[in-house]
């Protein structure tokens, strides 16, 4: 089903390439430049986006085995994401139900308790809470009662979505609007976890524009790695996640083939972006590679982080591991001094007023696609939100 729409794709493509055109958007879309500093804004947007829809927070990749876990925080929650002995995937809030602890450094590793530093009580992987330090001394509570606070986890293609409500009914499916299905494609349950680091940058949706943006390729990035990159893309969208890819001429060269034997891999070049925050794009340092970057706002709006992971489709030999390593330090570079650079430079001037708008123009219909998700999500009731997603496929 997912290779029909593949192939779909690969044919609108042809179609481009061949004609030397792009998809455009009706017309030239604006956006207020106070949604990129004002700080009310800025607040529902973590409130109604980032605390209330489901989050890729972690990949598989990184949680094989069955203990495995990864200590870490998500806008400003502190999250417990573990394999139990089931292989079943679970999220918590990392914090003890005695006097409130962080129960893990951040970080990764593997076990079957989790013990707080505080008093030492102890949970199993299913954040059941097993034992409590000189209980004839503390007094009589219902242990049952009193395990870590769980958040809905959805394990898919490989990747782990959390909401960090844990109250929230909203079904993660049918927020991925079947994304997944695409992103399954890549087949990342299998590949290996590399590296990963951590690069500050400017407002998390400055820095987001820049993912779902083709058109500054050759031009910001003339010195690194872009100028012979083409400025054009298409774009797909599955609910709010979208897809930007190129013209590619590649695909005319199996055209004449049957449709069935088409690469996949070719196939799924470009950048496959998932709401709200996520960019995946291919590279092929060391091997089959990919650059996951998770973006989450800091602690103002003029800040946020993005933790860059890289994956790699086979665990490397050392020769290859040296040419990932090098490969993933020259990413660093392009976002932290080239992307990142720019965008701390841009929200400084945005604010000084010379602008009232930012454009996005009819070959940008990316990150106006992005934009007006944002403006319907920051005004939905939570009633509404499964009345918005699965229905936009196209
Ligand atoms: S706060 Fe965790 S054991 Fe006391
Ligand atoms: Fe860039």
């Amino acid at each position: 089903m997912s290779k029909a729409e593949l192939i779909e794709m690969a044919k609108h493509n042809l179609v481009h390439t061949k004609a030397g055109t792009i998809d455009q958007a009706p017309s030239v879309g604006r956006i207020p430049v106070e949604h990129y500093y004002d700080p009310e804004r800025w607040q529902l947007e973590i409130r109604q986006v980032f605390k209330r829809l489901p989050l890729m927070l972690a990949m598989t990749a990184e949680l094989k085995n069955p203990g495995d876990y990864k200590a870490m925080e998500a806008v400003g929650v502190p999250v417990l994401i573990n394999r139990n002995k089931d292989g079943e995937v679970q999220a918590f809030i990392n914090s003890c139900s005695h006097r409130g602890a962080q129960i893990m450094e951040e970080g990764r590793g593997n076990t079957h308790r989790f013990t707080c530093p505080y008093h030492a009580w102890t949970y199993n992987t299913d954040g059941d809470l097993i034992g409590v330090l000189a209980k004839e001394d503390f007094g009589e509570f219902d242990m049952s009662c009193n395990g870590l606070t769980k958040l809905p986890a959805v394990e898919r293609a490989g990747l782990i979505w959390v909401t960090l409500d844990p109250n929230s009914t909203l079904d993660t499916d049918l927020f991925l609007s079947g994304y997944d299905a695409m992103l399954e494609h890549f087949g990342f349950k299998d590949w290996h976890f590399f590296e990963s680091r951590t690069v500050a940058g400017p407002n998390w949706k400055i820095a987001y524009d820049g993912y779902l943006d083709l058109y500054h390729l050759p031009i910001l990035h003339k010195d690194t790695f872009g100028s012979q990159m083409p400025n054009r893309a298409l774009y797909n969208a599955w609910g709010p996640h979208q897809r930007a890819s190129s013209p590619d001429p590649r695909l005319l060269e199996t055209e004449n083939e049957p449709e069935e034997t088409w690469d996949v891999d070719t196939m799924m070049s470009g950048v496959w972006t998932i709401f709200p925050h996520i960019s995946i794009a291919g590279f092929d340092g060391g091997g089959r590679s990919v650059m996951i970057s998770q973006l989450f706002p800091g602690d103002a709006p003029g800040e946020s982080f993005t933790v860059q992971n890289y994956l790699m489709q086979n665990e490397p030999n050392e020769e290859q591991a040296k040419a990932a390593h090098e490969q993933f330090l020259f990413l660093e570079h392009v976002v932290r001094d080239e992307d990142y650079a720019t965008g701390l430079k841009q929200q400084k001037a945005m604010k000084t007023g010379a602008n009232t708008h930012v454009m996005f123009g009819r070959n940008e219909g990316g990150g106006q696609n992005f934009h007006a998700w944002l403006d319907k999500l920051l005004t939905a009731t939570d009633d509404e939100l499964p009345g918005l997603f699965g229905l936009q496929k196209r």
